[in-house]
């Protein structure tokens, strides 16, 4: 899709936030830091609209960002920074698992990985959740400039094996500096959200 207008509906942190009009959604999730917040600007080709940051854990609601008046990317909070206190990851819980089990608009989740380390054991139970719950998961390793071209071989075997995927999973080894995989992740996308 060539994007030109982006708007930042919502923040939301429980269901009546959530917009009201009926797109079609694709959620983000992964590890904080992982590069959620990257990969939307990426694909929208801009430089610094979903806020990065170098500090992990920023972002603590679930931010829904209407693109082309067609659908909306969801950047949902990253899990796992140990700074968090356990009420803060109890809050967290709720609102995602409240997301996950009841939007009717959700197509399709991104769930990204750090393609520099193994998938850590709560990106398995991310991808888990999202197969409990039947949602089609595109799986993406993030920072792949980091990984020499003749390391990537493996470091997709690992990822899959790993994370379990199964035959309906894809997996897109992705770069917002170089932009390797972009293509492929808006094709995805388009499947799921777009017909
Ligand atoms: P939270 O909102 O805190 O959960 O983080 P996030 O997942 O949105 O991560 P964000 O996009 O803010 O990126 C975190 C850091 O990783 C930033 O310093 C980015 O510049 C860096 N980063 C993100 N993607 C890439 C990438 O593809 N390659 C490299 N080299 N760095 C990246
Ligand atoms: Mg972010």
């Amino acid at each position: 899709m060539e994007v030109h207008n982006v708007e930042l509906t919502i923040s939301a942190v429980k269901p009546e936030q959530y917009p009201d009009k009926d797109f079609p959604e694709i959620a983000l999730a992964g590890r904080s830091n992982v590069g959620k917040s990257s990969l939307i600007n990426t694909l929208i080709n801009r430089k610094n609209y979903a806020r990065t940051s170098s500090q992990p854990g920023k972002t603590q609601t679930l931010n829904f960002y209407n693109v082309e008046e067609q659908l909306y990317f969801v950047d949902v909070p990253g899990y796992g920074y140990a700074k968090v206190s356990q009420k803060e990851r109890e809050k967290w819980a709720r609102m995602i698992e409240t997301y996950f089990s009841t939007r009717q608009e959700l197509r399709g989740t991104i769930n990204l990985v750090d393609a520099r380390h193994e998938p850590s054991e709560l990106d398995v139970q991310m991808i888990e959740f999202l197969h409990y719950y039947n949602i089609p998961v595109l799986v993406v390793g993030t920072k792949i400039d980091k990984i020499p071209k003749s390391k990537r071989n493996k470091v997709e075997s690992q990822i899959k094996k790993k994370m379990h995927l199964n035959k309906n999973d894809h997996l897109v080894l992705f770069s917002a500096v170089d932009k390797t995989g972009k293509k492929e992740v808006w094709d995805w996308i388009e499947k799921m959200a777009i017909k």
